[in-house]
């Protein structure tokens, strides 16, 4: 079986996007490889990009305090993005972006094998090939899928960017946390 680091060394070189043109450092994943709970984002920012490290800027800490008060380190998780290289300008990245890097996040996945996906928002709910129009028809609710040849049970929630410019969505956002962390021990392997 391949290796989360060979996987990594393999982005860094990665030129199969425009994105590639101007980025700093690959934003490849990183925490606990043998986590239960893999987090998917987005894409790296500015903080990301030139560090090399996932949510490390003012999302990420938002992120990191929200685990934490639902009693969760983020260093027992794997944390990574839909798409590994910083969109130009913090835009969002496009549906041939996610596409293009959607084999490394496969790939991840597969050496990982967590019991639950956890999808930040809408780019990673995309990545991993749910359907839909809004978020809202399927945030909050535990979803199967296939990636590979593998099945997967995902919980999609909102981006930490969301809860964090609007405060009265971070009820539900640490609700969601709640649900995926005490759940996922009994899911299937
Ligand atoms: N937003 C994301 O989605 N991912 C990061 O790594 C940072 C900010």
């Amino acid at each position: 079986m391949e290796s989360l680091t060979a996987i990594s060394k393999e982005i860094e070189k990665c030129t199969l996007c425009d994105l590639c043109l101007k980025r700093n450092k690959t934003v490849p994943g990183e925490g606990n490889e043998s986590t239960g709970i893999v987090i998917i984002g987005e894409a790296p920012g500015k903080n990301e990009d030139l560090q090399g490290k996932p949510f490390i800027g003012m999302s990420g800490r938002f992120l990191s305090k929200s685990l934490e008060s639902i009693g969760v380190d983020r260093s027992a998780v794997f944390i990574t993005n839909a798409v590994k290289c910083r969109p130009p300008n913090n835009r969002k990245p496009t549906n041939e972006e996610i596409a293009t890097c959607r084999p490394y996040l496969v790939r991840q996945l597969s050496v990982i094998q967590p019991k639950l996906i956890l999808a930040l928002g809408t780019s990673a709910a995309s990545s991993l090939g749910i359907k839909f129009k809004h978020l809202s028809e399927i945030k909050s609710r535990f979803i199967d899928i296939t990636l590979g040849n593998r099945q997967f049970t995902c919980l999609v929630t909102f981006h930490p960017s969301f809860p964090m410019r609007f405060p009265s969505a971070r009820k539900s956002f640490l609700a969601d946390l709640s649900m995926a962390f005490n759940s996922y021990k009994n899911l299937p392997t």
